[in-house]
């Protein structure tokens, strides 16, 4: 159930250590790859030998490797990870997590990683219930990671009280529920636009925007994980599309989007506009490169289409998503928005927050739908953001 899922497990020192052998055991049982990280304190508690043995693979401690000097990428183990999850968790690396600390490569590599997170706290009762250690947990949990709560039960100190790990099998479980969505969308067609749009001005230069398209493509394979046959419209980005169910329609400039969105809308049953789209383009793009001289420069642009607007004008039976991304008035000017395009509902996020937006990983969204009703989330990652868009459009496909 896991095939081809690569699962990274940061294990730290706590006396739940020896429950990492059991997890990965588990999640190479399911067809995982799995990759082990732990903190120095980690290897008291439990050999390398063992997890390296289970996980078929040499556990990570250091930045570099004493031996040779091979370097341990934070980075590329961030970016191989589909999942990172860190079991056992103690307060200090929980901590740690929670302000950014990076002094080993187990927290090096969080702050690096793009996945989804998962946190499964072990430590003793009075610890976990601290509310130092429960601030933390909070932080850490409103900036999109997932929390397993440990659970009540006798603790290695004696003391009985909340702060026991997971069971590794519930964690297994929860990993697999977390990659496995039921097709509930299944028979449905939506389409998806994502990315920004790149306006020429001459063979070399381009209007654009600082859109990554990770919304619009979390969004897609969320789509696509419960069922639904999504066509991408997508801007230029670096990313990837996941899925079979997904078909990839590459767009550079706002007209060509505005083309393949009309073209695709009609056999959809919804439409989620997450693209940055360019709202004006120049005028004239001309065919040779501008060359530089003293004079001042001066571009004339002109409206693109209203993607949005105009299938909002031709919608029958469909549902129709669109997002704000606003600086300023939010609420007001996303409501606006939501009446001027005739959506269903619409995705307010800040553009102007550290934790929101375009580059982010995690974004903070607000869901403003046509009869007025306003819906706060936490901040999450953008895959766990996408989750509750697709949530909320499910209730309106499927009443
Ligand atoms: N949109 C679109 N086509 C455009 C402009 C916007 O489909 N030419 C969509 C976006 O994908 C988004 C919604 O409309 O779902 C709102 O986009 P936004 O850029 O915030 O709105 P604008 O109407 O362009 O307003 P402004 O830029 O003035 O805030």
């Amino acid at each position: 159930m896991l095939k081809g899922k690569h699962i990274l497990l940061g294990v730290t020192g706590s006396i739940a250590a020896y429950k990492a052998a059991h997890l990965i055991r588990l999640l190479v049982k399911h067809g995982a790859e799995v990759k082990v990280i732990m903190t120095p304190l980690a290897k008291e508690f439990i050999s390398l030998l063992t997890l390296a043995t289970l996980s078929k693979s040499p556990i990570l401690v250091d930045f570099f490797d004493p031996e040779n000097g091979q370097w341990n990428s934070h980075i590329d183990l961030g970016i191989w990870a589909d999942l990172y999850l860190v079991a056992p968790a103690t307060a200090n690396t929980i901590a740690k997590m929670a302000y950014g600390i990076a002094d080993n490569l187990l927290l090096t590599t969080y702050l690096s990683a793009r996945c989804p997170v998962m946190i499964a706290p072990a430590m003793d009762v009075d610890m976990f219930l601290h509310p130092t250690t429960q601030e933390n947990i909070q932080k850490l949990k409103s900036s999109g990671n997932i929390i397993i709560e440990p659970r009540e039960g006798q603790l290695a100190s004696g003391l009985e009280g909340k702060g026991r790990m997971e069971e590794p099998e519930i964690i297994v479980e929860k990993i697999i529920q977390h990659f496995t969505a039921p097709a509930t969308l299944q028979g449905l067609k939506v389409l998806v636009t994502a990315g920004p749009t790149y306006e020429p001005i001459d063979p070399v230069r381009f209007i654009g925007n600082f859109s990554s398209g990770k919304m619009g493509y979390a969004i897609a394979n969320e789509l696509a994980n419960r069922g639904a046959a999504v066509t991408l419209i997508s801007g230029p980005v670096s990313l990837k599309s996941e899925s079979a169910n997904i078909e990839l329609v590459p767009v550079t400039t706002a007209q060509q989007m505005y083309d393949m969105a009309l073209k695709y809308f009609p056999q959809c049953q919804a439409a989620i506009l997450a693209a940055a789209v360019a709202d004006y383009r120049p005028k004239h793009a001309v065919s040779q490169k501008i060359k530089r001289t003293d004079d001042s420069l001066t571009l004339e642009l002109e409206p693109n289409p209203d993607i949005a607007a105009e299938l909002g004008k031709r919608k029958q039976n469909q549902i129709l998503v669109g997002f704000a991304l606003e600086t300023d008035n939010h609420i007001d000017n996303a409501r606006k928005k939501l009446q001027a395009k005739n959506f269903d509902f619409i995705v307010l996020n800040p553009a102007n927050e550290p934790h929101a937006g375009f580059m982010s990983d995690t974004n903070r969204i607000t869901i403003i739908d046509k009869h007025e009703k306003v819906e706060t989330f936490a901040t999450k990652s953008k895959q766990e953001v996408a989750k509750d868009i697709v949530d909320r459009l499910e209730k309106l496909l499927k009443p």
